[in-house]
């Protein structure tokens, strides 16, 4: 039976500070944690036992999936002091890894497609390593894939940095998903009890023993390094979902609105959610549980986590709030586009004040901040 490893142990540093209090891979994503999404999806295909490889904050991660009984699966944890990388990673796990081929995945990747469909092509084909790939349009930012048409091989792989594109300029090229199917033999190929890059010193070396095949995927796929990319993230999945269900809005049952308040879809809405008169929600809004929204409040493009109180007359727009926090009366958060407004868990950000991302630029303010007065920005 196909098991599973899901690389979980990162910094996340691209995503500070979000990532200063939460792990990069239990950031919600459409109200439910990246890596839980994932794990879901290999349960769905047939995967039994989970191995969930953590470092930094790997105690949160461990106290929210436990022995994994909650989500139906079994789920077992190796933990490194600091980061290993992703081959050192697999290869503490190698005990549990040994007997049969599984999947590894980078936890921080949004996807929602068919996991029995990579079974059944690395079956076709045996290599060593299946690397599930994805055409994009901007390919340099990450790892490429240059293969054999027919054979599905892959001849090289080239690392962000070793890839240049022809004439300076990007074209669509096939790239490293993010998610993997293994032969243990895999495991002979990294040196133990050392740093290692999956990437940038393993795959080369099966690619070149012509031993590494790729898959195409098709669905949902977007990785979420940047806080730009998780909101866009949580909206083509949001909407992925809803085109699934044939709904307008994913709204729990829970939702305490008043008349008056207005919804525009698509928008989440997780459990406890509480929405006063006069409200303007969405469109692309995602709201987790227990979150207070007082009336003439306005949110769009943005999206709050779990248990935010948010008060009367607020403007939210290309904002990502996170766990816990307090937002007071008249306060306006506005990013732009790709600028967002990004408040980590536990910020209060007192009456009155208008935070505006410049032209080139996200705000961010770090956990526990108070944000007391505008001038403060620029400390921030
Ligand atoms: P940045 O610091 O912003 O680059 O994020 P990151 O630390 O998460 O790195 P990256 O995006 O390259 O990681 C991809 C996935 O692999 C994430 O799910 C990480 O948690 C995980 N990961 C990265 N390095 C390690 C590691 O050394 N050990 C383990 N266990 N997981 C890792």
């Amino acid at each position: 039976m196909t098991k599973g490893i899901i690389l979980s142990g990162g910094w996340g540093t691209r995503l500070r500070p979000l990532t200063c209090t939460i792990p990069k891979t239990l950031i919600p994503i459409v109200n439910k944690p990246v890596i839980e999404r994932q794990i879901l999806l290999l349960k769905a295909a047939g995967v039994k036992d989970i191995v969930l490889a953590v470092s930094v904050m790997g105690d949160i991660l461990q106290n929210y999936f436990k022995n994994g009984e909650k989500f139906g699966i079994n789920i077992q944890y190796t933990e490194e002091k600091s980061p290993m990388g992703t081959a050192g990673a697999v290869k503490l796990a190698g005990d549990l890894l040994q007997e049969e081929n599984f999947f590894m995945l980078n936890g921080d990747v949004i996807l929602n497609f068919d996991f029995t469909q990579m079974i059944k092509f690395h079956d076709q084909y045996k290599g060593i390593g299946l690397i599930a790939s994805k055409i994009v349009e901007d390919p340099s930012r990450y790892g490429v894939l240059i293969t054999e048409e027919k054979s599905n091989k892959i001849l090289k792989f080239l690392e962000k940095s070793e890839y240049t594109p022809p004439e300076g300029k990007d074209v669509p090229m096939p790239i490293n998903a993010g998610v993997y199917l293994f032969e243990p033999e895999v495991l002979s190929y990294v040196e133990p009890m050392k740093k290692v890059s999956i990437e940038r010193e393993i795959f080369p070396k099966l690619a070149n023993e012509g031993k590494l095949y790729h898959y195409a995927i098709s669905g949902v796929w977007k990785d979420v390094g940047k806080p730009e990319e998780l909101l866009e993230g949580n909206i083509l999945l949001l909407n992925d979902i809803l085109k699934n269900i044939d709904k307008k809005n994913l709204i729990d049952d829970t939702l305490d609105i008043e008349g008056k308040a207005l919804i525009y879809p698509p928008v989440a809405i997780g459990e406890n959610v509480v929405i006063r008169k006069n409200c303007k929600i969405g469109p692309n809004a995602i709201i987790g549980n227990n979150v207070y929204i007082d009336s003439n409040t306005e949110v769009k493009d943005s999206l709050i986590y779990n248990e935010a109180y948010i008060n009367k007359n607020v403007k939210i727009e290309n904002a990502i709030i996170s766990d816990n926090c307090v937002i007071h009366d008249r306060v306006e958060l506005k990013g732009n586009g790709q600028n967002l407004i990004i408040l980590a868990s536990f910020v209060e950000v007192l009456e009155n004040i208008k935070l505006v991302a410049p032209p080139n630029n996200s705000i961010t303010v770090c956990h526990h901040e108070i944000v007391r007065e505008w001038k403060e920005l620029n400390k921030l």
